[in-house]
């Protein structure tokens, strides 16, 4: 990994991590409900959600304090996805990042109900961000749209259906750009409306958002079949258990590298538009297609 990424990763995620986690430890609710809470969003994780509306939000040298709010938000949203995916009705996975996954611990009303209240709280937190009246009810509405029927919940519904059937490529393309795509496209342009990017750089952002977005399920698919269930902190091998569609499904594994790399030269190519350093960008972005979990 490049060492200006690293560092930045390295002074971030703990700030982001202690903004989240007092968010959660001073609600009033129940205890074990809030221990449930905590137990997803503790179990690590890569950050990557957080990582972007920080970066975008470095570039154009804007204080980073309201993007680990923003950031912490898609972060709840992000887990709560991850402990209703791993439900018995939905992947039915018992290893999430590198632990027990929720239900397993504290079953499935309580996991299924954290998952409920970390969705809920990231609307609530992001009305509190100190920051323009009319940012926060952007923020909140582009939050919404990422999170819901129109973005990452439809997209698991249509990512179910291809364990149905065989999707074509088009119908592939959706799925990821919504169950993936949505929230990482979240995370970039919030940074570029807590940033006041101007409206040009903001759409080459999204364009990038784009390709980030597919480049990340396909490596995600990938490693479901080259990872191993240690080294991914989840259980290796699932999509193909599962008949699921997807990337290398439909075009081999040879295919998905290629495509992953499409789209990782994609994205370089919308930060051409920007005139701002884009170079942290640019590493993250690289760090998406070669990482290994
Ligand atoms: C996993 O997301 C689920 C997908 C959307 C592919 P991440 O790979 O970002 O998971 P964590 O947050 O690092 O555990
Ligand atoms: C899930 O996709 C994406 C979400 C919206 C949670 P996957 O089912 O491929 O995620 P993993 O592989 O379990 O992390
Ligand atoms: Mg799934
Ligand atoms: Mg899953
Ligand atoms: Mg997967």
């Amino acid at each position: 990994m490049d060492n200006a990424l690293k560092q930045f990763i390295e002074l971030n995620i703990p700030a982001i991590e202690k903004e989240m986690y007092q968010l959660v430890e001073k609600i009033q609710a129940p205890e074990h409900l809030k221990e449930s809470m905590l137990y997803s969003l503790k179990a690590g994780g890569k950050r990557i959600r957080p990582l972007f509306v920080a970066a975008v939000c470095e570039m154009y040298e804007q204080p980073l304090a309201p993007s680990y709010v923003v950031g912490s938000a898609v972060e709840m949203i992000h887990t709560y996805s991850l402990i209703h995916d791993d439900l018995p009705c939905m992947d039915d996975d018992d290893l999430r990042r590198g632990k027990p996954t929720n239900h397993v611990v504290y079953g499935e009303a309580l996991a299924t109900l954290a998952g409920d209240a970390l969705n809920t709280l990231a609307f609530g937190i992001l009305t509190r961000l100190d920051i323009a009246a009319d940012k926060r009810i952007e923020l909140v509405e582009l939050l919404s749209v990422a999170a819901g029927a129109e973005g990452m919940v439809g997209g698991q519904i249509l990512d179910m259906d291809g364990e149905q059937r065989l999707l074509n490529l088009q119908e592939l393309e959706t799925v990821h750009v919504n169950k993936t795509g949505a929230l990482l496209r979240f995370s970039i342009e919030s940074g570029a409306v807590l940033a006041n990017a101007p409206e040009k750089e903001r759409r080459a952002l999204v364009e990038y958002a784009h390709h980030i977005g597919l480049a990340f399920q396909i490596q995600d698919d990938i490693l479901d079949i080259e990872g191993t269930s240690e080294q991914l902190g989840k259980t290796a091998g699932k999509d193909v258990a599962s008949d699921k569609s997807t990337y290398p499904a439909l075009l081999t594994l040879e295919g998905a590298k290629k495509k992953l790399v499409d789209h990782y030269e994609q994205a370089l190519q919308a930060l051409e538009m920007i005139e701002t350093n884009t170079a942290l960008l640019e590493q993250l972005a690289q760090y998406i297609v070669k990482r290994t979990k």
